[in-house]
């Protein structure tokens, strides 16, 4: 493997650049239309890709985001709601929280709903001043892409890598397609910030690869509702007919979530059944009360628990749902693909500015020890919560014991809550 020398950490060329990282030709020469160059490739344009690529331009990393999709679909794609810290002071950091800091909503606890009774979880009494923002992917989304867009580095919607060769060689090359011409960029380093689909993850060859995978025997129906919340922090409720989730996009949209069974056609749940069943599952002794609104879109998630070991090979990075998924329940798979992009931008801004390579090659370890923290506490949530459709009555009654004990300890307390808040970063 590799290691990068000082030198290593710039462009190698001195073929000057277009914009958007094309090799603009020498005076007299012909141009080359098809070949790039620059330090940091990064495949994919989710959260993942759009933090590292602004936090590198921050630190003046040089690098070029290559997006399969086009921009509406990467912006309307409905995903995670909550923010950890860590997250929000990176996207301060990158310059682009000024709507999340104008439109996000604090959080200070969440309620813990089972046998119609409910328990908050206080995150700042519980952690030592910690607290999450609602404020959804699709805002944070569009917040990178708009300041991108704007402020560089360049950014390809409609660029489908291919694969990436030369992995363990101090060139790695990602090919791609973009406005149906084959293109090339050679690359310092290569980001596999390509989801859980992605193609970077084959760079790693097999035999060095290892991935730890659990799939789940139920899957989410999320919805969005134009209605207000009907509550003010999030409730993650326990209930013999399966698990419910109420969240929020804003004063007037809801955003709630269902256990169904896999495979579950969103056919088969029209408005009424979903509220009935909402109901059912929130059931409270006491005042509470849900509303009901239009639903505007209804989607079923599977759900799966999945790490792929080591993150990097050679040259070669992954980060964020490229590396690992982790069930929802613990709102953390947007949270790890930050924290993830936070690590290896330090490091790749250590290098350039010192020449050191070794935050780059502590990387893999540094991600994983957290990646696996945060897989076990998304499991825990998904399993305590949820249940599952062989489950036993004894089974059940563990369930119980453990939120009792939540309920009932502020050690127990603190450990979900610390968790959830998020822990430190590196
Ligand atoms: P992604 O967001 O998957 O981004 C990867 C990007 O790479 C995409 O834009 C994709 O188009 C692009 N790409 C893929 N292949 C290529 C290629 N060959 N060439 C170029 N580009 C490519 N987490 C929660 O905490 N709560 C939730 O409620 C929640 N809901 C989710 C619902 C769904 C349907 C999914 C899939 C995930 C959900 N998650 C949720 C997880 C969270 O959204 C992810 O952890 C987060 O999106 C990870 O960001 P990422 O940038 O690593 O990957
Ligand atoms: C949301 C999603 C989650 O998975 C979660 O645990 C909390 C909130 C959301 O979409 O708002």
């Amino acid at each position: 493997m590799a290691d990068a020398t000082p030198h290593d950490a710039t462009p190698h060329d001195a073929t000057p650049h277009d914009a958007t990282g094309h090799r603009t030709a020498p005076r007299g020469t012909a141009p080359r239309a098809t070949a790039r160059r620059t330090t940091v490739g990064i495949v994919g344009g989710g959260p993942a890709g759009l933090l590292l690529a602004r936090l590198l331009h921050r630190a003046g990393v040089d690098c070029v985001v290559l997006e399969s999709r086009e921009r509406a679909y990467v912006e309307q794609r409905q995903r995670a709601g909550i923010l950890e810290q860590g997250t929000v002071d990176a996207l301060r950091e990158s310059g682009a929280a000024d709507r999340l800091d104008r439109e996000g909503i604090v959080h200070e606890g969440i309620e813990l709903r089972w046998e119609r009774r409910g328990h908050r979880i206080d995150f700042p009494e519980l952690t030592g001043g910690r607290k999450v923002w609602v404020y959804a992917q699709t805002e944070v989304v569009r917040d990178l892409i708009a300041l991108q867009l704007a402020d560089g580095p360049p950014l390809l919607f409609g660029a489908t890598v291919r694969e990436i060769t030369g992995a363990d060689t101090d060139r790695p090359v990602i090919h791609y397609r973009h406005e149906g011409r084959e293109r090339t960029l050679e690359c310092d380093y290569v980001v596999g910030c390509d989801g859980f689909h992605g193609v970077t993850r084959a760079a790693i060859p097999e035999k060095h690869r290892v991935s730890h995978e659990r799939v789940y025997p139920y899957s989410w129906l999320g919805i969005l509702a134009d209605v207000p919340p009907s509550c003010d922090e999030l409730i993650y409720a326990h209930s013999r007919r399966g698990f419910a989730l109420h969240s929020m996009r804003s004063a007037t949209v809801s955003r709630l979530y269902l256990q169904v069974p896999n495979d579950t056609d969103p056919a088969e749940w029209p408005d009424e059944r979903i509220w009935d069943e909402l109901d059912a599952r929130f059931a409270v002794d006491g005042e509470w009360k849900l509303r009901r609104g239009p639903i505007t879109s209804k989607a079923v998630l599977p759900m799966r628990s999945h790490v792929t070991e080591p993150m990097r090979w050679g040259r070669v990075f992954l980060a964020g749902d490229a590396a690992h998924i982790v069930p929802p329940t613990g709102a953390k798979g947007l949270n790890l693909a930050a924290s993830d992009v936070i690590v290896l931008a330090r490091a790749l801004a250590h290098l350039q500015r010192t020449g050191d390579t070794d935050l780059l090659a502590a990387y893999s370890d540094t991600c994983l020890r957290r990646v696996w923290r945060a897989e076990h506490f998304s499991w825990f949530m998904t399993t305590t919560l949820h249940t599952d459709p062989q489950q036993s009555e004894f089974q059940t009654r563990l369930q119980l014991s453990q939120l009792g004990r939540i309920a009932s300890s502020p050690h127990a307390a603190a450990e979900l809550a610390e968790n959830y808040a998020g822990l430190p970063i590196g």
